[in-house]
C-alpha cells in the first residue's frame, strides 16, 4: 500500500466488536456498548491515535457500514449462519476450545469446519488490510483468529503485527492431535509478538514450533529464515498476564448503592451465616459441577449447615448451540435440583442457581456480599472473575478459593489454592475458607489486592504494546 493511502495507525482485530447489536421494532439494528476489559485496556491507545476495531457484530448476516463509537471506528465483519455454525460454534468452540483446555471435552475434527475457519480468518485479515495505514500496528486477539497474523502479513508486509492468545495454549502432546497443527503454528508466526497468559503457555508454543517447523528457537525468540536460509525476521513468544479495570471495579464496589445492594442481597437470602459464590459462563472448563458436588457433600456430611449456608451460583448462558454446553446445563441443573431437593426447606434453597447475566453493579454487590468466592476451573487461561472479586473487596474481607489450573493462580498466591479434581481436598479448602480467621483473611486479601490493583488491564496492554514495538521489524538485514 503506498504511504499516502489513508488508514488507521492502530487496528484491533477480535472475533467480536465491543458492542451488542439488537434489532429495533422496525428491524433496524441498534448498538449498545459492551465495555469489556479489552475496551478499557485500549482506551488510552485509541485516544492517542487513529484507531479501528475489526470484528463481528454478534448476529448472523448483519451487513452494516463502519461506524464510530467514542472515536474508534468499528469495522463490522459479516458472518453468515453457515459461518457461525462451522467457524464459531464448530471449529472455534467445538474443536479448538476443548483441545486447548486439556481435552476436558472431546474436540471434534471436521474438515468443512477447518475450511470455514480459513475462509473467515481470511475475511478478517482482508478487512484489517483494507483499513490499516502504512506501517500501522495491528493487534490480533484470540484463538478464533490464529491464521490472521500470517494472512495479514502476506497482504501487508509493512505492518507491525501482535497477537494475544487469551486462552491456554496446550502442551505439545495435546496440540499434536490437531490435523491442521502446522498451518495454525505458521498462522501465529505471522506475528512479530505472540503473547500468552502464562509463561507455561509461551513455553508450550515454542516447543510446538520446534516440533512442527524447522525453525530455530532461542529462549522466547523464534528466527524465521527465507528460502535461501538467510534470517528474515524474529518472532517473540512471551507471557503477558491479562487483568481487569481494577480501579474502576474498586470504585464501583465502594459506592453506597453497591454496598446497600450487597446488604440487601444477604437479607433477601435470609442473612446466611456463610454466603458462598460462584460466577462463571456456563462452560465445562469452569468446574461448576465439581464445586457443587463438593458443596453438596459438605452439606450431607453436616460440615456445613444447609440452614445457615447458601451457595449462589451465577452461570451465564454461553454457546448454547454447542452440544457439550447443552449437556453441561442438564448436568448442572440436575445436580442443583437434587441438592435443593435433599437439603432445602420451604423458603430456603441451599443453592441459588441463576442461569442469567447481570450488570456489573449487581456483580460487584454479589462479590461484596460473599464470604467465600469459589473459582474452581479445570483449566482457564486467566479467570477474571477471581480478579474482580479481589478488586471489589476494599473492606479487606472475604476469601478466595482458586483453582491451580487458572492463569490467575500464578499471580494470586494469597488465595486458597485447590485442585478441583480432588473433591475431598476441595471440601477441606472450602471449610478452611469458610472458617478462616479474620487476621488470616485480611492478610491474604491485602496481598491479593496489591497484585490486582498494581497490575490492571491498561498496564497489561501497555506492556504488550511496548514489547511489540521493541521487536525488530522484519525484512532483509535483520541480524540473527
Ligand atoms: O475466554 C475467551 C473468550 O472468547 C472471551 O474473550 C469471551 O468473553 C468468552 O470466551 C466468551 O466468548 P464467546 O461468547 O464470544 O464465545
Amino acid at each position: 500500500m503506498p504511504s499516502d493511502v489513508p488508514g488507521y495507525d492502530f487496528v484491533v482485530i477480535a472475533n467480536r466488536l465491543p458492542v451488542d447489536v439488537s434489532l429495533d421494532d422496525a428491524g433496524e439494528p441498534t448498538w449498545t456498548r459492551s465495555p469489556g476489559g479489552l475496551v478499557t485496556a485500549l482506551a488510552p491507545v485509541m485516544a492517542s491515535t487513529s484507531g479501528a476495531w475489526v470484528g463481528w457484530g454478534g448476529a448472523a448476516d448483519l451487513e452494516l457500514d463502519p461506524f464510530d463509537v467514542d472515536g474508534t471506528e468499528l469495522i463490522p465483519v459479516v458472518l453468515s449462519e453457515d459461518d457461525l455454525e462451522q467457524f464459531y460454534e464448530g471449529f472455534s468452540n467445538d474443536t479448538l476450545w476443548p483441545l486447548y483446555h486439556d481435552v476436558i471435552a472431546s474436540p471434534a475434527f471436521h474438515r468443512p469446519w477447518w475450511d470455514a475457519y480459513q475462509r473467515v480468518n481470511r475475511r478478517f485479515a482482508q478487512a484489517a488490510a483494507d483499513q490499516a495505514a502504512q506501517g500501522a500496528t495491528v493487534w490480533v486477539h484470540d484463538y478464533q483468529l490464529q491464521l490472521v497474523p500470517r494472512m495479514l502479513r502476506e497482504l501487508r508486509p509493512d505492518l507491525r503485527i501482535g497477537y494475544f492468545h487469551h486462552i491456554p495454549f496446550p502442551p505439545l502432546e495435546i496440540f499434536a492431535q490437531l490435523p491442521w497443527r502446522k498451518q495454525v503454528v505458521e498462522g501465529l508466526l505471522g506475528a512479530d509478538l505472540v503473547g500468552f497468559q502464562r509463561a507455561g503457555d509461551a513455553a508450550n508454543f515454542v516447543r510446538v514450533v520446534r516440533r512442527f517447523t524447522d525453525l530455530t528457537t532461542r529462549g522466547q525468540v523464534i528466527t524465521l529464515t527465507d528460502a535461501n536460509g538467510a534470517v528474515d525476521r524474529h518472532v517473540r513468544a512471551a507471557a503477558f498476564p491479562i487483568s481487569i479495570d481494577s480501579h474502576g471495579f474498586d470504585d464501583l464496589a465502594r459506592t453506597d448503592e453497591v454496598k446497600e445492594r450487597a446488604r440487601q442481597i444477604r437479607h433477601e437470602l435470609g442473612d446466611p451465616e456463610f454466603l458462598l459464590l460462584g460466577v462463571d459462563r456456563l462452560d465445562y472448563t469452569k468446574g461448576i459441577r465439581h464445586r457443587i458436588k463438593a458443596y453438596g457433600e459438605l452439606l450431607s456430611e453436616e460440615r456445613l449447615s444447609p440452614q445457615s449456608t447458601t451457595l449462589v451460583q451465577v452461570a451465564s448462558p454461553s454457546r448454547e448451540n454447542v452440544g457439550a454446553y447443552q449437556q453441561l446445563r442438564d448436568d448442572v441443573e440436575l445436580l442443583v435440583g437434587r441438592i435443593n431437593g435433599d437439603y432445602g426447606q420451604v423458603g430456603h434453597a441451599p443453592v441459588q442457581y441463576l442461569h442469567q447475566s447481570f450488570p456489573m453493579e449487581e456483580m460487584a454487590a454479589l462479590y461484596l456480599a460473599a464470604d467465600v468466592m469459589l473459582v474452581t476451573a479445570l483449566r482457564d487461561g486467566m479467570n477474571l472473575v477471581a480478579k474482580e472479586y479481589v478488586a471489589a473487596r476494599s473492606d479487606d474481607r472475604g476469601a478466595l478459593v482458586l483453582s491451580e489450573f487458572t492463569g490467575a493462580a500464578d499471580e494470586l498466591t494469597g488465595a486458597v489454592l485447590v485442585n478441583p479434581h480432588d473433591i475431598d481436598g476441595m471440601k477441606d479448602a472450602i471449610t478452611y475458607a469458610v472458617h478462616m480467621d479474620a487476621r488470616d483473611s485480611r492478610k491474604r486479601m491485602r496481598s491479593l489486592r496489591r497484585r490486582v490493583l498494581g497490575h490492571d488491564v491498561v498496564a497489561w496492554s501497555q506492556d504488550f504494546l511496548s514489547a511489540l514495538n521493541a521487536v525488530p521489524i522484519g525484512g532483509p538485514g535483520v541480524s540473527g
